[in-house]
């Protein structure tokens, strides 16, 4: 059984869709946590109601980024993770707090990615006139919304979309391919060759 630990920030959507896929299908994997730096991020909510332990690494009580994310490590390993799945989670983590969980921490971003990094991404697809935009899942590196990719969705930008329809077509497919590819990790399926991502076919 592979322990997950999943870092939220707020409304923790992807974190129960992480969540109640791995129940539904079964899965050879628990989600051993879910900790937030924020005490009001509202999924803590949902994990309680579920049974899964919470944690609060209030990130506003540090004076500095080394000393919350040495604070959030410890606590993260008390779970002993083998993933660890952020999910909404509004940290730039530092070099050694990312080298630690190097292999084993998937973020995901709602750009197609190299396209877009950074916050606001609906808004910059359709200040571009983009047509295309999507979600990715990567593997975290040390630079921000980077890091090798293991998969994406696409959906149009449709005419008239706002900031707000674009972002909530993003997220019904970010609800989709987060646990599509957390069950690849799980599953041992992902390796990264020359920085890029390698899905073996299944067992
Ligand atoms: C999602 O759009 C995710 O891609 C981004 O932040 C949002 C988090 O939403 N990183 P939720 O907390 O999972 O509902």
């Amino acid at each position: 059984m592979k322990n997950i630990v999943i870092l939220i920030s707020g409304r923790g959507s992807n974190m129960e869709a992480v969540v109640r896929t791995a129940r539904s299908e079964g899965w050879p994997a628990r989600v051993a946590a879910v900790i937030s730096n924020r005490a009001d991020a509202g999924g803590l909510a949902f994990a309680q109601a579920h049974g899964i332990p919470t944690a609060v690494v209030p990130s506003k009580n540090y004076p500095d980024r080394a000393s919350f994310d040495a604070a959030l490590q410890h606590e993260i390993d008390r779970f002993a993770p083998d993933l660890v799945v952020l999910a909404g989670f509004m940290r730039i983590l530092t070099a050694p707090f990312v080298a630690h969980y190097e292999g084993r921490m998937l973020n995901i971003h709602p750009s197609l990615l190299p396209a877009h990094p950074g916050l606001d991404t609906h808004r910059k697809c359709l200040e571009a006139g983009e047509r295309e935009h999507g979600a990715t899942v990567h593997f975290v590196t040390a630079e921000l919304d980077h890091g090798p990719v293991v998969a994406q969705a696409r959906v149009p930008v449709l005419p008239g979309d706002t900031e707000a329809s674009l972002a909530a077509r993003v997220l019904l497919e970010e609800h989709k391919l987060y646990p599509y590819a957390v069950r690849l990790f799980i599953e041992d399926r992902l390796s990264i060759e020359q920085g890029d991502v390698r899905i073996a076919q299944p067992a």
